[in-house]
Parts: structure tokens; sequence; C-alpha cells
């Protein structure tokens, strides 16, 4: 039997990268997985391979497009047992000079103020039978680094909003832990576009470099793959982690142990 059998996940930018493995291995562990995106193709594309997961176009921006998935989640599968907050954006770097209010505000409502969002809306389902919340920060919620000033904001504000929803839920008695997920480098559209960014604007000299660099700079010697991340998302969602909440689990391959 699955490690997740009988349970619902919901997986928020599920249709590609790190969000779309997250779904495939939940539901690789008996789960059902509702997975919401902007991308309509890749969504359906996912889902139609796999009896159990449902896709529906979701833009993580608005607070009434939270409550119609979470409640369609309900209506499909009957409760939500896992929510991976995993939607996010990447900011092509500038400086804090350059950066404009409106660029600000676009990565801060992605990355943070729909998670905020996501818990407020999963909670409401979930409490009625406990589970697991997943919010999937960066290592840039943790260490600084130069143009990301409003991401490096995003996912700290994550790292943060997450421990205090794993003591508020405690304190509740609802039965729902909330730890938050730290990923390094991985290849994913996100990344290969900010570094096709960075060479673009003459702050990397080439794409393979930047790539070399980054794979130096990993103590395990390569850069991670989605795998690494859902395998770590996996965890949380399982009964392994019971005693496991407010927690920052850090997949990086060793990058800021250094
Ligand atoms: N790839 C990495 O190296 C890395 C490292 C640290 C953290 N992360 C985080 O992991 C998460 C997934 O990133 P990824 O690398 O898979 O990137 P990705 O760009 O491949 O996937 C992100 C997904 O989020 C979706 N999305 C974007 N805006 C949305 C919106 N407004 N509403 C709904 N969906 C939206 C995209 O359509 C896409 O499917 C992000 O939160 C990212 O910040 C990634």
């Amino acid at each position: 039997m699955g490690r997740l059998q009988g349970k619902t996940a919901f997986v928020s930018g599920g249709a590609r990268g790190l969000g779309a493995e997250m779904a495939r291995v939940l539901h690789s562990e008996g789960a059902n997985v509702m997975v919401t995106d902007i991308l309509e193709d890749e969504g359906h594309e996912l889902v139609s391979a796999h009896e159990n997961m449902r896709f529906m176009m979701h833009d993580v921006m608005h607070e009434n497009q939270w409550a119609a998935a979470i409640s369609a989640t309900g209506d499909a599968f009957g409760g939500l047992d896992i929510l991976v907050n995993n939607a996010g954006i990447a900011h092509n770097a500038t400086t804090i000079e350059e950066t404009t209010l409106e660029q600000w505000r676009k990565v801060v409502g992605i990355d943070l103020d729909a998670v905020f969002l996501g818990c407020k809306h999963g909670v409401g389902l979930m409490k009625a039978t406990g589970g697991s919340i997943i919010n999937i920060s960066s290592i840039y919620g943790i260490v600084g680094s130069a143009g990301q000033a409003p991401y490096h904001a995003a996912k700290g504000g994550v790292r943060l909003l997450t421990k205090a929803l794993a003591v508020e839920l405690a304190q509740l008695g609802y039965g729902i832990r909330v730890n938050s997920i730290h990923p390094g480098f991985v290849g994913t559209d996100m990344v290969r576009d900010g570094l096709r960014h960075a060479v673009e604007t003459g702050l990397m000299p080439g794409e393979n470099e930047a790539m070399e660099m980054l794979t130096m700079q990993t103590p395990i010697g390569r850069l991670g793959v989605p795998r690494d991340i859902a395998n770590a998302v996996l965890f949380l969602a399982s009964e392994e982690s019971a005693w496991m909440t407010g927690a920052e689990l850090v997949v990086d391959g060793g990058f800021t142990a250094q």
C-alpha cells in the first residue's frame, strides 16, 4: 500500500517543473491529486496520464480562485490532507534602485501573498481531518544575494509565515502541520529563464558557464533534479514526519552549508 493511500493532495503551480514532479510522486504513493496552474495545456497533459489526478486553471493571485479551487478539491475527492504551496515566479535581476514597485508587488504577490491565501483557504477544508501544509520557499528565503531583493523578501516571508502558522494551528488543535522546503538550484524552466536573462544582460558569460558555476558551488557536485525536491515533499506529506511542524527543510546539495 502507498504511503499516502486514501489521502488527497493539492499542488499549486503543478503543471510543470518541480510541481509536476511533486504531483507525480504524491500520486505514485496513492494520493488523489488536484493540480492547479495558469498553464492549461501542460496541466491537462499531466493529469491525462493519471487516474485520480485532476487539473484546474487557477491563478494564485486571486482569492476567489483559491476559494473555488479548494472547494472543487473537496467536491472531487471529499476532503484535503496535503496542501503544497508551490506556484512561484523568479525575479530577473535588478538593483534595488532599478526595481519598480510593480515588479516588487508581482513577485511578493505570487511568492508570498498567494501562500497566505492558500493556507487560509486550505485550512478551512483541511481542519476536518488534519493534514500537512508544505510551503515551497527557497535557499533564497534563508540567505541573500545581489539583484533579487523581492524574491528573497517573499521567500523569507514564506519561511516565517510557515513557523507562525505551525504554532497557531497546533494551538488551535486542528491537527495540521506546516513546514517549509528550501530547494537549492534545480534546472527547471524558472532557473534556465533566469540564467538566460543574466546572459542577455551581460551579468553572466553564457548559460552553460553559469550552470557549471552553480554546479561547482554545490558541494555534492551536481545540481538538483525535481525528484530531489519531490521526495522531500513526500516525506513532509507522510506520517513519517508526524512530529515535524514549523521546520525548514533545506534540500540544496550542501549549497548553504558552506
Ligand atoms: N528551480 C529551482 O531551482 C528552485 C529553487 C528554489 C525554489 N524554487 C521554487 O519552487 C517552486 C517551483 O519552481 P520551478 O522551478 O518548478 O519553476 P517553474 O517556473 O518551472 O514552475 C512554476 C509553476 O508555477 C506556475 N505559476 C506561476 N505563476 C502562477 C500564478 N499566478 N498562478 C498559478 N500558477 C502560477 C507556473 O505556470 C509554473 O507551472 C517555486 O515556488 C520556486 O520559487 C525553485
